[in-house]
């Protein structure tokens, strides 16, 4: 499947497409306004390196998104950065899209220097993530029963 995956600052024709996907996905059903997800998304095309959002398209069709954000979990405030909002459009799943965007935004935070990083899914996620060579570190974390995951950056790129 042809794609090109890019740095949301480089493409913020799609920043209202990636907000909506946050927000319907992940934060509409807790009552949060789309304001505030609008808010918290244009942190990722600030100056600093994280956080920053990638999205996955076809010239000018969005496939797909992945960000590396500084925290993602209330309860465990002390692991940074978090890989989140990992989102592939339903008719390009299942295709290594989502696995692509995964590698693509942990690859770029080891660049930037981060010696590992984080990532919480809910149970059904878990072979997916185990299968990108995360490992589960903690189970069943916070009222979303969530897993943990920690990848670290190879040796060699140290
Ligand atoms: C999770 C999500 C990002 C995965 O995206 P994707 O592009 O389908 O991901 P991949 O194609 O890399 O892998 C997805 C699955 O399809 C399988 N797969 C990939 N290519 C395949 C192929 N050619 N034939 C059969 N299966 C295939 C993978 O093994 C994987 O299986 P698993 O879920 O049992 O681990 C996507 O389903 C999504 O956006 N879901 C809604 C949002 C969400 O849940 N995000 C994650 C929050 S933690």
């Amino acid at each position: 499947m042809h794609y090109s995956i890019s740095d949301l600052r480089q493409r913020p024709d799609f920043f209202d497409t990636v907000a909506d996907r946050i927000w319907s996905a992940w934060w509409q059903r807790h009552g949060v306004a789309r304001g505030y997800i609008v808010g918290r998304l244009q942190e990722n095309l600030g100056a600093a390196a994280i956080p920053f959002a990638l999205v996955a398209h076809r010239d000018d069709v969005f496939m797909g998104m992945a960000s590396v954000i500084a925290s993602d979990l209330d309860e465990r405030p002390q692991y940074t950065p978090w890989v989140a909002a990992v989102w592939v459009e339903p008719q390009f799943r299942t295709q290594r899209l989502g696995g692509a965007l995964v590698d693509a935004a942990t690859e770029a935070a080891f660049r930037l220097g981060e010696p590992c990083l984080y990532l919480c899914a809910a149970a059904p996620r878990r072979a997916f993530y185990e299968r990108l060579g995360w490992q589960p570190i903690e189970e069943q974390v916070g009222e979303l029963r969530l897993t943990v995951f920690r990848k670290d950056r190879p040796v060699a790129e140290e």
